[in-house]
C-alpha cells in the first residue's frame, strides 16, 4: 500500500501554522457541522443506559431494519435486516474489498476517483484498473472505456456516486449500462453511497434497485457525510446473504462491532430528516458562491457539482497538481487536493472542498485568485 498522497501537504499545512501563519484548508473532507443535537443525545442517553458494550457483530437489530426500511422505503431497493451489516463505511468498502478479491483480480475503479479504492485493491492484492469519468458528460461514466477495461481477470467493478472528487452523479442510462456489464460478466458490484444525501440537482439512483443485480451488489453508505458524524466511525453494508455470511468473517476477526453509542446515535439519525436538509441548504450556498468565483479564474475551467461538497477544477497552466498544491500552500496558505491523488485523469486538477465556513471559503479564493493571477 502507498501512504496517503496528500500526507505530506497535511504535514506542511501544519508546520506553517506552527510557525504562525493563518492556513485557509479548502482540503477537507468531512462537513464542518457538529452531529445533530438530536443524535448525540439519543447516544448520550444510551450510553448512560449502559450500551457500552460489545453489540452482536452485524450491529444492533433495530437499526439494521431501520437501514432496510430506508432503503426499501427511499431507495426502493428490495431487502431485509438480514442483509444489513453495521459497520464503518470506510471499513464495509474495505472488507468487501479482502473478502472478495483474490491476488492477480482486477478490480475496476473510477478515475478520478476515491483515494483509498486503489490501496484497498493492491492489500488484498489486486490489481487496480481506472475507469474514466467524463469530464464532458459532467463527469458520469464513460461506459464505453468501461467496457474496454473489463478483461478476464476482471473481478469487481466499484462505483461512486455521487463522486469524490468530482461531484458527478450517475443516471439511470449509467446504472443500466453497468447493470449489463456486471450481469454479462459475472462481475460483483461495490457501490458507495456515502454522498447520497449531499445532492442539490437530480437524484440518487442506488443500484439495488435493479432487483436482478442485488446478488452481484455490495451497498456501503454511512453517516459521515449526511449527518456530520465523521468520528462516530458508523456507516453500514448491505449484501445479500451469501456475501454478508463471508463478510461477517472479516468484521468479527477485526473490529467485532461498530461502536455500540455510535449505533444508538445512527438510529437517531435515520429519523432527522430536517438537519440533513438544513446542511445541504448551506452547502448548496457555498457552492453556488465558490462556483461563481472559480468561473471568473482565468485559466481555469470548472463544473457545477450536483453533489457533494467539492469541485473539481481544471487549469491550464504548465505545471503539475502537486506542485501547484504545495506552492499555493506555501505561498499563500492555502490548502487544495492535488488532482493526481484521484488517479491519473485527476492530473490538471485540483480539488477544493466548500465544507468550511463562507468567511474561510472568501479568504481563501482571493487568495487562490491572486495565485493564479501570478502563475
Ligand atoms: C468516497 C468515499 N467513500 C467512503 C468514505 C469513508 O467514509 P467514512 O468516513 O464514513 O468511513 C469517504 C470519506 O471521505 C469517501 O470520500
Amino acid at each position: 500500500m502507498q501512504p496517503s498522497s496528500t500526507l505530506a501537504l497535511v504535514e506542511m499545512a501544519a508546520k506553517l501554522r506552527r510557525e504562525g501563519h493563518e492556513v485557509i484548508s479548502l482540503a477537507v473532507g468531512e462537513p464542518d457541522f457538529t452531529t445533530p443535537s438530536t443524535v448525540i443525545e439519543a447516544a448520550y442517553e444510551a450510553m448512560k443506559g449502559g450500551k457500552t458494550h460489545y453489540t452482536p457483530p452485524r450491529g444492533i437489530p433495530e437499526l439494521r431494519e431501520k437501514i432496510a426500511e430506508k432503503y426499501r422505503k427511499e431507495n426502493g431497493v428490495k431487502i431485509s435486516a438480514e442483509n444489513v451489516i453495521v459497520t464503518p463505511a470506510k471499513m464495509g468498502i474495505f472488507i468487501a474489498v479482502v473478502s472478495f478479491v483474490e491476488p492477480g483480480d482486477e478490480v475496476l475503479i473510477p478515475d478520478p476517483g476515491w483515494v483509498s479504492y486503489p490501496e484497498m485493491v493492491h492489500f488484498a492484492g489486486g490489481k487496480p484498473v481506472g475507469y474514466s469519468l467524463d469530464e464532458n458528460l459532467g463527469f458520469r461514466v464513460n461506459i464505453e472505456d468501461l467496457q474496454e477495461k473489463v478483461s478476464g481477470k476482471t473481478k469487481v467493478i466499484i462505483i461512486n456516486s455521487p463522486s469524490n472528487p468530482t461531484g458527478g452523479v450517475f443516471t439511470w442510462d449509467d446504472l443500466k449500462a453497468i447493470r449489463d456489464l456486471v450481469l454479462d460478466h459475472n462481475l460483483l458490484l461495490i457501490s458507495d453511497e456515502i454522498y447520497e444525501k449531499i445532492i442539490y440537482e437530480g437524484e440518487h439512483i442506488s443500484p439495488g434497485i435493479f432487483e436482478e443485480l442485488l446478488p452481484h451488489t455490495i451497498i456501503v453508505n454511512g453517516f459521515s457525510k449526511s449527518h456530520a458524524m465523521t468520528g462516530w466511525r458508523i456507516g453500514y453494508m448491505i449484501a445479500s446473504q451469501e456475501h454478508l455470511s463471508q463478510m461477517v468473517k472479516v468484521q468479527q476477526h477485526t473490529i467485532s462491532c461498530a461502536p455500540s453509542m455510535a449505533q444508538y446515535g445512527a438510529l437517531r439519525a435515520l429519523e432527522d430528516k430536517d438537519s440533513v436538509q438544513k446542511m445541504v441548504e448551506e452547502f448548496r450556498g457555498r457552492r453556488d458562491f465558490v462556483y461563481s468565483k472559480l468561473a471568473e479564474i482565468p485559466g481555469l475551467s470548472v463544473q457545477k457539482p450536483r453533489a457533494t461538497f467539492y469541485m473539481f477544477p481544471r487549469y491550464q497552466f504548465q505545471i503539475s497538481s502537486k506542485e501547484l498544491a504545495e506552492r499555493l500552500l506555501r505561498e499563500k496558505y492555502v490548502a487544495v487536493t492535488p488532482g493526481s491523488a484521484f488517479g491519473n485523469n485527476g492530473e490538471g486538477h485540483f480539488r477544493i472542498s466548500f465544507a468550511t465556513s463562507m468567511e474561510n471559503l472568501k479568504a481563501g479564493l482571493e487568495r487562490l485568485t491572486d495565485f493564479l493571477a501570478h502563475l
